[in-house]
Formats: C-alpha cells, structure tokens, sequence
C-alpha cells in the first residue's frame, strides 16, 4: 500500500554543507517546525560518553539507550532535561558521533523518534537518511551538495565567528574524514534519495539557498 505524501522538507547531504542552518530558516519561512537529526546522534554520543560506557557493549549500551531523554525546543537541545546545545558542539562528540551514528542499535532507537516526532504536523527535517530510510514518503527531498572548497570555508568561517582560531587545512580534513564515514557505512549511508532533487550550492549564499528550496516546495498543502 502506498502512503500519502508527508507534509516534511527533508533535507540530506553531506557534513558542513549548512543542512541545519538552512533547515532552520526554511522552516521559519514557511511557519513549520524544524528538527536537527544530526544533534539526536550528537546528544546520544555525549550520554554514551558521560556514561563511561563503550559501543561494544552490549547489555550498557541497550540500557542507556531504553533511557535516552532527548528533547529539542526551538533550536536547544536537551538530554534529561539539561541544555547540551553547546557541549554536543565539541571536537570530542563531532569525533565520537561517527561510530555512534554507524551503529545499528543507536539508529534503530532514534530512527524510531523521529517518526514518531514527524508524524503529525509539518516539518523541515534535515540529516543524512531522512528522504532514503526515516521519512521515504516525504513530499519534498532534497539532497544539498556543495564543492568540499566551498565546503571547508564555510565551516573555517563558522569556527572564526565562535571565535576559534581553525586551520583550514584540518577543517577540510575532518570533512574528508566525516564524507567517506557517513557514505561507506553499512546502515543507512549517505545518498541522494532517487525521488529527491540535488541542489549543488557552491556558489550560492544561504538565501539563495533558502528562497530556492522555499519556492520550489513551499507552496505544498
Ligand atoms: O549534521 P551533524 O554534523 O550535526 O551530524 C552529526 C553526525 O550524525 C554526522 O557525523 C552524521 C550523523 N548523522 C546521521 O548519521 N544521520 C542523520 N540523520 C543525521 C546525522
């Protein structure tokens, strides 16, 4: 039987493309809601790492998965009540939300959420499997690419505005690194869904971006 189409903007791509930020404001455009998958994967990695537990652990990991308290109200992050927006920000998560992010289990427990989260209302949803795995009858996917160059200045200048000192060399490595995890791993990698429309957005800024995706999926009922 074939679902209707869901009232959701999914939006996939690789890392430091500016999904979230683009996300955000499309949905503010538009008056939906806006959820980040990419910080549920980021605030399971800090409780898994505050817990001292490994991935490789079985029954540990089952337990604090069955417990896992995320919440997200506008653009905050919680984990048990707590604001972790900025902690699940650190080099250490970014490092550590690979192997989490390839783990079955870990995706299989928040997969679930963010059904559960989508299924009523409307919403703009971005990540890595959203338009491929969690939401396949999404009436609008696209996939948001844009040149690793553009990609890495993008990132270095987001770092320098928090005030950080970034080499660009390491930003872009750390893409690299990121790119080739996200799409070799064995569950739910990394790729454009077939029905979704790809948007290389190397040489436009985030309004461009912004007005494109709004003017070519907003208007749906
Ligand atoms: O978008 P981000 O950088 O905050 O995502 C953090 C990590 O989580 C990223 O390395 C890939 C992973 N991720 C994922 O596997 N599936 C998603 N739907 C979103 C993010």
């Amino acid at each position: 039987m074939t679902q209707p189409p869901l009232p959701l903007i999914a939006i996939d791509g690789p890392s430091g493309v500016g999904k979230s930020t683009t996300a955000r404001r499309v949905a503010e455009r538009l008056g939906w809601d806006y959820l980040d998958t990419g910080a549920m994967y980021r605030a399971a990695s800090l409780a898994l790492l505050r817990s001292g537990r490994s991935l490789d652990e079985r029954g540990p990991l089952e337990t604090l998965l069955a417990g896992l308290d995320i919440a997200q109200r506008g653009t905050r992050i919680f984990l048990g009540g707590e604001d972790i927006s900025e902690a699940i920000r650190s080099q250490e998560i970014t490092t550590l939300v690979t192997p989490v992010s390839a783990d079955a289990r870990v995706r299989e427990v928040l997969v679930d959420q963010q059904r559960r989260i989508g299924a009523s209302g409307r919403w703009v949803v971005d990540g890595r499997d959203i338009g491929t795995v969690v939401f396949t009858h999404a009436c609008c996917k696209v996939f948001l690419t844009a040149s690793p160059e553009a990609r890495a200045q993008r990132r270095f200048l987001e770092l320098q505005a928090k005030g950080q000192t970034p080499d660009l060399a390491a930003v872009m490595q750390d893409l690299n690194r990121r790119d080739t995890a996200d799409s070799t791993r064995a569950v739910a990698p990394l790729r454009k869904a077939d029905d979704a429309v790809e948007l290389d957005s190397s040489a436009m800024t985030l309004p461009q971006v912004v007005d494109w995706i709004v003017a070519r999926h907003g208007a749906h009922p």
